[in-house]
């Protein structure tokens, strides 16, 4: 196990009608007057917004409001939002709705006491000093983005989608509600749950030796998603489902779980090109790249492989052919993939085979290799692009 630092300060209140106490908590970490920050309408259409905008006039919260962010989030409106934020001198910034809502909340909260260009945090021009603390009512298991340190944003002329990262805006409380799940469409309850599967891959596939304790941690988050997720697509208003699902779509991405070992994250990478460019929804992009990935990583390095097909999906082991093993435990996680009803190609996202080159050029930007469970050159991106047509 290699060294490391873990600092996951943040509150989380879980359970049936727990955004009720979403007040108590704002003036827990200081908040005095809050941009209500969320996405597209779901929270209107589901009455949610009714009922903070009540919760919070009641207890005498001054607010402002920003809706509109659009799933893989732009630039656009984080400046609007900064602009609001300074304009109203609000003191705390309030998430409501998914990972998307999330991350533009922290660019939000980091931009808002920045003196330069916000996008510098994302261009690695220069680092999170600071932050207005964030608080989350969350409406989707998927990004894990209500406990992480990280926010993605995609820069509207030249659509690259990057992440910043700082210990500072992993908000200060999540509210989760498992039963503000339930409202979910079912392509949206899928492809969280393939956001929550990878989070634990991209952390589980690594060189890093005698972890056991992390290895087996994934093990489990791996298969409570498999269990939970075909329940909730038979039965959307299964709440001991939605909540497993919802928990641990926290733990796959706090990085409790990836602690103390290399991780690779090529499969993210690839598809954060894919998500930019032609808008795919992040965990349906995965749902692509991730399997081809697998496929084409099992040639090179295959003993993670072989344990994740044995410990995860109970393929018997053949003691003749490891690598026959672990294609059956990748044969497995595609059929997961197809019953939960996730794309599998390109063409079912509406990618096109002439963009490769600009994707990689894109994913290999700033390095000459992609991710570390087997360090990818630009051929071997190009391939694994190519395998997704
Ligand atoms: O915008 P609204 O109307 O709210 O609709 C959303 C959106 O269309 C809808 N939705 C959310 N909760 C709902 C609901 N519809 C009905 N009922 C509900 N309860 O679902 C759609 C997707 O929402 P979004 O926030 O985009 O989903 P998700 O949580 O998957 O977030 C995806 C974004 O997070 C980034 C992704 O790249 C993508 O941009 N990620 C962020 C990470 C982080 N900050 O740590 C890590 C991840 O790997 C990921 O990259
Ligand atoms: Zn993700």
């Amino acid at each position: 196990m290699d060294n490391f630092t873990y600092f996951s300060p943040t509150y989380f209140d879980f359970g049936r009608g727990a955004q009720a106490h979403v007040a108590d908590l704002i003036r827990k970490y200081g908040g005095s007057k809050v941009l209500l920050h969320y996405g597209g309408g779901s929270i209107k259409k589901s009455g949610l917004y009714d009922e903070i905008v009540k919760i919070l006039s009641d207890a005498g919260i001054p607010f402002v409001e920003l809706g509109g962010v659009k799933p893989n989030p732009r630039n656009g409106l984080v400046y609007e939002g900064i602009e609001l934020a300074r304009k109203e001198q609000v003191d705390f910034v309030l998430a409501v709705g998914g990972g998307s809502v999330i991350d533009s909340s922290k660019a939000i909260a980091a931009g808002s006491v920045y003196d330069g260009d916000f996008m510098d945090f994302y261009r690695g021009k220069a680092s999170i000093e600071k932050a207005l603390p964030v608080g989350t009512i969350l409406t989707i298991a998927a990004a894990g983005s209500e406990g992480s340190p990280v926010t993605v944003i995609t820069d509207e002329e030249t659509l690259i989608k990057k992440g910043a990262r700082s210990d500072l805006l992993r908000p200060k409380f999540s509210i989760l509600n498992p039963e503000l799940t339930c409202t979910l469409p079912p392509y949206q309850t899928a492809a969280g749950a393939t956001d929550i599967i990878m989070h634990i891959c991209e952390r589980y596939f690594s060189n890093t030796e005698e972890v056991e304790i992390t290895d087996r941690m994934c093990e489990a988050v791996l298969k409570t998603v498999i269990y939970e997720t075909p329940r909730v697509m038979k039965d959307p208003d299964n709440y001991e489902a939605r909540a497993n699902i919802m928990w641990s779509g926290m733990l796959a991405h706090n990085n409790i779980c990836g602690v103390g070992r290399e991780q690779d994250w090529a499969s993210h990478h690839m598809e954060h090109e894919l998500s930019a460019l032609y808008d795919v929804t992040h965990g349906a992009g995965l749902a692509v790249i991730a399997p081809k990935w697998m496929r084409y990583v099992l040639e090179i390095n295959p003993h993670k492989l072989v344990q994740f097909a044995t410990r995860v999906w109970d393929i018997p082991m053949d003691e003749n052919d490891s690598k026959a093993t672990a294609l059956k435990g990748i044969e497995a996680f595609e059929a997961f993939l197809k019953e939960i009803g996730m794309p599998e190609t390109f063409a079912d996202v509406g990618a096109k085979k002439e963009d490769i080159e600009l994707m990689t050029d894109k994913v290999l930007r700033t390095k000459d290799t992609e991710g570390f469970y087997v360090k990818l050159k630009r051929d071997d991106v190009i391939k694994i692009y190519e395998n997704c047509v």
